[in-house]
């Protein structure tokens, strides 16, 4: 049986990363029905609309999508699509990994985290007003009962699927009494559900600083929309870049699967994009669907192809081009599958 998946190429170095990670992905003989469609800047400049009905109505039906980055102007012009996408299908959390691979030139050895984002809400809920009079610009801060303990919820049942002993909740409680306050206060409520693990929390700034200097220290992190965001971009610093951490968006019935970077405009169109961050995202959507020995082989094989630096793409100091590297690392994912 193939799965059906909606596929979007997106913009700058999408469509490159994205046809990586399908070569990547088919290697593991997991069988995909892709509907190709079309978001962001390159689908408003075709059809001047950037999220198309048609790409909503393929994703209300398949439930699952692949996407590469999407750009989003900035300052005006359209809301991002990615957002948009997310609060669409309400997939409310937002999972973000970060290991450290062989030969990736991070400042440490080892790094193990899992970043659990808040998705829907936060500064991202799009409330903004402009009082043009006057010249005031407001964005609210929007954190909801609902939104709050469901990602918290989320971040404690998968972290004990994990095996993760601690989760720790990030937040700016001390200044945003109101938003961040009640943030906290529904962690240390639902931490009382999950005695297993151990629950503690930190101040955003604070975080960031221990983070640079004692990642070690950390397990698993969950917090609410643009901390996540910020933090996890600092993450991929940790493991040698935006290149290699992928993510996962998660709801109920739906899953969007992107990288944590960007659309990417300085290198795009020039195939040295590193498709790795996509086909992690890739291997988490093999592990979601239950395909666990292809998300197990993905896993192997770029431990494996990592050995080799030469292999690799010219962020980690390799001379491989984006479709070299999604090559090789096919044919190691085939190997692995037959043996
Ligand atoms: P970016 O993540 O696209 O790039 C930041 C830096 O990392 C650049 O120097 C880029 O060359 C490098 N980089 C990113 N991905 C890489 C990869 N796979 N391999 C090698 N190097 C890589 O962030 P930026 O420049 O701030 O944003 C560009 C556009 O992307 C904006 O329009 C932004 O809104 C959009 N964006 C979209 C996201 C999404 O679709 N989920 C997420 C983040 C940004
Ligand atoms: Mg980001």
């Amino acid at each position: 049986m193939a799965y059906s998946a909606t596929l979007i190429p997106g913009d700058g170095i999408g469509p490159e990363v994205v046809r990586a990670t399908v070569t990547v992905l088919e290697a593991t003989g997991v069988e995909f029905d892709w509907d190709e469609q079309q978001a962001g800047l390159s689908a408003f400049e075709a059809t001047g609309d950037p999220l198309p009905e048609a790409t909503l109505a393929s994703i209300e039906t398949t439930r699952l999508a692949l996407k590469g980055p999407l750009t989003t102007p900035i300052g005006s012009g359209f809301r991002s699509v990615n957002v948009g996408l997310r609060q669409a299908f309400d997939c409310y959390a937002n999972l973000r990994p970060c290991v450290t691979l062989p030969n990736t030139q991070g400042p440490f050895e080892g790094v193990d985290l899992i970043l659990y984002r808040e998705n829907t809400e936060g500064l991202y809920a799009g409330i903004e007003y402009f009082d043009e009079r006057n010249q005031i610009a407001d964005s609210i801060n929007r954190i909801t009962r609902k939104g709050s303990e469901r990602i918290v919820r989320y971040a404690f049942e998968d972290a004990k699927r994990r095996g993760r002993k601690r989760l720790t909740l990030v937040h700016k409680a001390n200044i945003l009494k109101e938003s961040g306050g009640l943030f906290l206060s529904i962690g240390r409520e639902i931490a009382e559900e999950y005695p297993e693990i151990a629950f503690d929390d930190r101040i955003i700034d604070n975080m960031a600083m221990q983070l640079v200097i004692r990642p070690d220290e950390y397990d698993a992190i969950v917090t609410t929309n643009m901390f996540g965001d910020i933090l996890s971009d600092l993450m991929a610093g940790l493991v040698g870049g935006l290149g290699v951490t992928g993510s996962a968006n998660i709801g109920d019935d739906c899953a969007l699967f992107e990288a944590v970077h960007g659309s990417a405009p300085d290198i795009a169109g020039k195939g040295i994009a590193n498709p790795t961050a996509l086909i992690r995202s890739g291997e988490m959507m093999l592990r979601y669907l239950g395909e666990t020995a292809a998300a197990d082989a993905v896993f192997q094989a770029l431990r494996d192809v990592y050995g080799e630096k030469a292999s690799l793409t010219g962020d980690l100091g390799g001379t491989a081009t984006t479709s070299e590297f999604a090559d090789t690392l096919a044919a190691r994912v085939r190997q692995i599958v037959a043996a």
